[in-house]
């Protein structure tokens, strides 16, 4: 088993004694870093990015050099699965994602290709395998996927939505298809973040970016069922460690019981949540990431040490936090503003400062 020189971040997930705070921040590397910007220009376009591991490699350790950052998160992106799956990514500048084929039927679905992890997305395999070595045991590296319900709302609108028409229509007119997708979806996603676990992912994350558009009832049908599926088949142990699971649902603050329930080990928290409040719904059953407004990243260093200390405060005394930003940092966000949340959640995070 290799040393875990800095293991903050695994200990704090799995809710064990830390020295302080973990933290890591989602988008760590992007386009708020001018080396980020220099890199993907050069590779011309992101996919390319995606799809070189020399190039993924060098921008996921772009924020490791800058910020003394508690772990690395693998450089790729949630849509590389439908894409391997036959629907052919590409990104419209300034625009975001888009399918070239979309899904409308149940033939469409049935017509999807069934990825094998090292063959079709092998190229996200060969990345974490040369993160996890250029990392050399400093810190741990997250890999991730989307949630199946998220996922599903790419595929079938081909892209961003506003207003979900096509997904939705299909959640309460088909959604027998729907679940059809869906459990596509979930086999699919186990066998991809069993695969990165393979290569050396030490905690996976799962993204629903958009089960807070659900009702109650279709978040647990269409999204949360899909996503304990996934954390019942996932390979939770590797070189002799428990590898951690966080289930992030955005817009998900009043299902955090629910989704405790999965048994994951950790939950993501948007900055919609009083992380003091989420703490109190779920007890000791899981460790709890996040939750600044993403946006206290545009105000002064003070503003920034204040906001920090006192989510690092309101969470309180005892193990299992670990901070994050309630969403992805925006492009437009000074670097040294990032350096000084780190130095802040880490000097607010040691247990003498936070008695
Ligand atoms: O957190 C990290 O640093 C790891 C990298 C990462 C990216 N995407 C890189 C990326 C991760 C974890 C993701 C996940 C992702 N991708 C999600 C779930 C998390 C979330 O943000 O809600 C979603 C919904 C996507 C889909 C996606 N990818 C969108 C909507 C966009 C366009 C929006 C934008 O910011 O331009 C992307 C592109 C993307 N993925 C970029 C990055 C750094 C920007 C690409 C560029 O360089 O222009």
């Amino acid at each position: 088993m290799q040393i875990l020189k800095n293991d903050r971040l695994i200990r704090a997930l799995l809710r064990q004694p830390v020295d302080t705070t973990p933290i890591w921040i989602m988008r760590q590397a992007g386009r708020y870093l001018p080396e980020y910007r220099a890199t993907r220009e050069r590779a011309g376009d992101f996919m390319t990015l995606c799809r070189t591991p020399e190039l993924a490699c060098e921008v996921t350790l772009q924020p490791l050099a800058r910020f003394p950052l508690d772990a690395a998160i693998l450089f790729s992106d949630i849509l590389t699965v439908p894409d391997a799956m036959g629907l052919d990514l590409y990104f419209v500048e300034g625009e975001g994602p888009r399918f070239r084929r979309t899904l409308r039927s149940a033939a469409d679905i049935d017509a999807l290709a069934c990825p094998d992890p090292e063959h079709e997305l092998r190229y996200v395999m060969d990345a974490v395998r040369l993160i996890r070595r250029e990392l050399n045991g400093s810190v741990p590296l997250i890999g991730f996927s989307g949630s199946p319900w998220t996922l599903a709302t790419y595929m079938v609108e081909g892209g961003a939505s506003r207003e979900f028409a096509h997904i939705k229509g299909l959640l309460y007119d088909q959604p027998t298809v729907l679940h059809r997708l869906l459990t596509r979806l979930a086999d699919t996603v186990t066998d991809y973040l069993n695969a990165q676990i393979r290569a050396g992912a030490q905690a996976v994350m799962i993204f629903d970016t958009w089960g807070g558009i659900l009702t109650p009832t279709a978040y647990r049908a269409f999204s949360l069922d899909y996503m304990h599926r996934i954390v019942d088949g996932l390979t939770r142990e590797n070189e002799g460690r428990h590898v951690p699971v966080t289930l992030f649902t955005k817009g998900g603050g009043q299902w955090l019981e629910a989704m405790a329930d999965t048994g994951c080990d950790a939950l993501g928290l948007d900055w919609t949540v009083d992380i003091a409040d989420a703490r109190r719904r779920v007890g000791d059953r899981v460790a709890l990431q996040g939750n600044m407004d993403p946006a206290v990243l545009y105000a002064n260093p003070t503003r920034i040490r204040e906001e920090a200390a006192s989510i690092i405060g309101a969470y309180g005394s005892g193990n299992g936090h670990v901070f994050n930003l309630g969403h992805g940092i925006h492009p437009q966000i000074d670097p040294d503003h990032v350096a000084t949340l780190v130095d802040a959640v880490h000097h607010a995070g040691k247990p003498t400062a936070n008695p």
